[in-house]
């Protein structure tokens, strides 16, 4: 067998650059487009060195306290603020009803969800260009697609969508049955609130590839959906339960921190690719889930944990900011709403919608087809065997 040659090793004028070990043809090559501008977008702002968010230069601490999902989908869609705007659930079409019907009762919530929104394009007509339209029809889709499969998964006819409720609190319940209290559905609404939009990440990124090939919406959405499914993507606010029920009470929490810490393990609802200051979704989350007259039993010690968590990464970790990262509060608002957490990484879908279609009307803006290249390793040209 020939031997693959080493690849070329250029280092960069800054060899401690995070974007780039090697150059092909003069251009740099960037492991995982780390650092890599790949797009233009007026959406969402992340600034991690200073913890701040922002939707169309909005704050995520107001647009939290003082907006509805369906006012912030819509600046996303529109640009435009308008706290009257609706949003309400859709009517979910045989054809996908059918789809779930078939499914595996197995089958993984994000699974169904993907395969609801991809039936879901089958029977719309989705032209070229996308539109608003569209957008607002898949976002109010989706939460009455996933409460239909978790009904028929569990043996219960779906709901119809009630018109009089806004989206969160119809979800809430055409999965139950039973109409929220206020102040539930609007923990759920401040959630796909602060869920809805979070710059170039993995799963818009994957959407804005498939419309920039002229693809349709829905299209775009389900290879978005595919992507966040990912463990590295989807989050961990299912493990961040898990973790606080293993702690099991406020006195055990700093041993249990540092012995899962010496035992190298990595405390989940912690740490951020792009925050080093206090995720601001956090803190947002956090405010709402301490209005809850419900809270979720565990808060209280979810609270001591995270104080003992920041204290003792501190201490192991002088030079490199680890804070509470959005997934600690979610966790809280999704069980404090009611839902289970095989639901968690759907719901943070059903809220991601609202991003995932601003990003693609956006792409189309603009579009110019996304094909970036390969550094080729492989064994160069040559004859075949004789
Ligand atoms: N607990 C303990 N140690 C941690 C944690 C953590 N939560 N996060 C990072 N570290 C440590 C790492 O072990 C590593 O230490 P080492 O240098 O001694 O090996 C150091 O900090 C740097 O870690 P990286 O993986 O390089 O940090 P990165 O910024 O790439 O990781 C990530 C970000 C994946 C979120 C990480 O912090 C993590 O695994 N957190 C726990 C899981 C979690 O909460 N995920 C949800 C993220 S938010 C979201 O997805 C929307």
């Amino acid at each position: 067998m020939p031997q693959k040659p080493d690849p070329p090793a250029i280092p960069l004028e800054d060899p401690a650059s995070p974007v780039a070990a090697h150059t092909v043809d003069g251009r740099p090559y960037s492991p995982g487009l780390e650092g890599v501008i790949a797009a233009e977008t007026e959406l969402g702002l992340v600034d991690g060195a200073n913890g701040r968010l922002m939707y169309r230069g909005y704050r995520i601490g107001d647009l939290v306290a003082h907006g509805t999902f369906a006012s912030v989908a819509n600046l996303l869609w529109t640009g435009t603020w308008d706290p009257e705007a609706r949003l309400t659930a859709g009517p979910v079409p045989r054809a996908v009803l059918s789809a779930l019907c078939a499914l595996p009762r197995t089958t993984k919530p994000m699974d169904a969800l993907r395969t609801a929104v991809s039936v879901w394009g089958t029977t719309q007509n989705l032209d070229w260009p996308p539109t608003e339209v569209q957008a607002r029809a898949l976002t109010e889709f989706s939460p009455s697609a996933l409460a239909a499969f978790v009904r028929l998964r569990d043996d219960h006819l779906p709901i119809d969508p009630d018109p009089e409720l806004d989206l969160a609190s119809s979800f809430l319940y055409q999965l139950k049955g039973v109409r929220p209290d206020p102040v539930t559905a609007r923990a759920l609404d401040a959630y796909f609130i602060v869920g809805a939009e979070h710059g170039l990440n993995a799963s818009t990124f994957t959407a804005r590839v498939i419309t920039s090939t002229k693809s349709d919406i829905a299209s775009a959405v389900v290879g978005a959906i595919g992507a966040l499914k990912g463990p590295l993507h989807g989050g961990a606010p299912s493990e961040v339960v898990e973790q606080i029920h293993t702690v099991g009470s406020p006195e055990r929490a700093e041993e249990w921190v540092r012995a899962a810490l010496a035992r190298g393990e990595r405390l989940m609802g912690f740490g951020h690719r792009v925050y080093r200051a206090y995720d601001p979704r956090a803190a947002a989350l956090r405010k709402v889930v301490e209005a809850m007259p419900t809270k979720p039993d565990w808060l209280e010690l979810a609270i001591k944990v995270e104080d003992v968590a920041l204290k003792v990464l501190e201490e192991k970790y002088p030079d490199r900011p680890l804070k509470t990262n959005v997934e600690f509060y979610a966790a809280a608002v999704l069980q404090g709403v009611g839902l289970t957490p095989d639901l968690f990484p759907a719901t943070f879908a059903l809220a991601r919608h609202a991003g995932w279609t601003a990003h693609v009307l956006e792409q189309a803006a603009t579009n110019r087809l996304i094909r970036p290249d390969a550094r080729f390793i492989g064994v160069e040209e040559r004859d075949l065997p004789s």
